[in-house]
């Protein structure tokens, strides 16, 4: 991204956190700490889906942004306990986080999904997030390149360029592990992804795109993890549950 302030994009996946009151006193909590328009705009948050109409009612008239975790890939439909991206983009949600790997993994969702899900996100007006990263055994073998591009080449197979889209680089060893990458590990992956987007799409597009990292990051990690020219912010799990290291990562870096 060509960076046009010197802070990051700092994003919280909530996961499945936060009931609506918790919501609503973070919001509110947030919200009389970072009052600068500015300032605001840096943010993103991921509550769960339930939470999304307090996200509306607090965020709604500011410009914290604010999205979704999931979404199912059609418009409506036979597709019980699922949310759709109509839905998400009439409540007014922004973004929406796809292949996270808790998702890959646990909900066993397959790339081609992901695909799917993405642009029917993009059909709709929400921003899609799309979550990459490789497993240890992945980083041990020395296969990180070619999962990253894999990842790439069929999740974003589907994309529109016209259409926004940020990337978050969480290597699935760093996600809820306290073992955040090396700025080094940062860096080049991030570089990674960046030419892959220049040689899949234009130089332009490719600084056009933010792409986050996500992995355990702390107030006392960030600095050094945003000194690396490719990360442009940060997608954040356990530290984004509380006002104070949510925003310290921002201050700090
Ligand atoms: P973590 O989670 O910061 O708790 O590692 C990151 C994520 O899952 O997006």
């Amino acid at each position: 991204m060509q960076r046009s302030q010197d802070k990051p994009i700092v994003a919280g996946n909530w996961k499945m956190n936060k009931n609506a009151r918790e919501s609503i006193e973070f919001f509110q909590g947030f919200l009389r700490e970072i009052t600068e328009e500015t300032e605001q705009s840096q943010f993103i948050l991921f509550p769960q889906n339930i939470n999304l109409l307090a996200a509306k009612q607090v965020l709604g008239s500011t410009k914290v942004g604010w999205g979704a975790q999931n979404c199912y890939p059609k418009e409506s439909g036979a597709f019980t306990g699922e949310t759709s991206p109509q839905a998400l983009s009439e409540v007014g949600a922004q973004y929406c986080l796809i292949g996270h790997s808790e998702r890959r993994t646990i909900f066993q969702e397959s790339d081609e999904f992901i695909a799917d899900k993405l642009v029917t996100l993009q059909s709709w007006g929400v921003t899609p997030v799309l979550c990459i990263g490789e497993t240890k055994e992945q980083r041990d073998q020395g296969k990180t390149e070619e999962v990253l591009k894999n990842q790439l080449e069929i999740g974003l197979s589907k994309n529109r360029i016209e259409c926004p889209l940020m990337i978050a680089y969480e290597p699935v060893w760093a996600i809820g592990t306290g073992d955040v990458a090396t700025p080094e590990q940062a860096g080049l992956a991030h570089k990674f992804i960046r030419s892959e987007l220049a040689t899949k799409y234009t130089e332009d597009y490719a600084n056009q795109t933010v792409i986050m990292y996500g992995g355990s990051v702390k107030p006392d990690s960030s600095k050094a993890l945003f000194a690396q020219e490719h990360v442009d912010g940060f997608l954040v799990g356990g530290a984004s549950l509380e006002v104070s290291s949510f925003i310290a990562i921002y201050k700090n870096s």
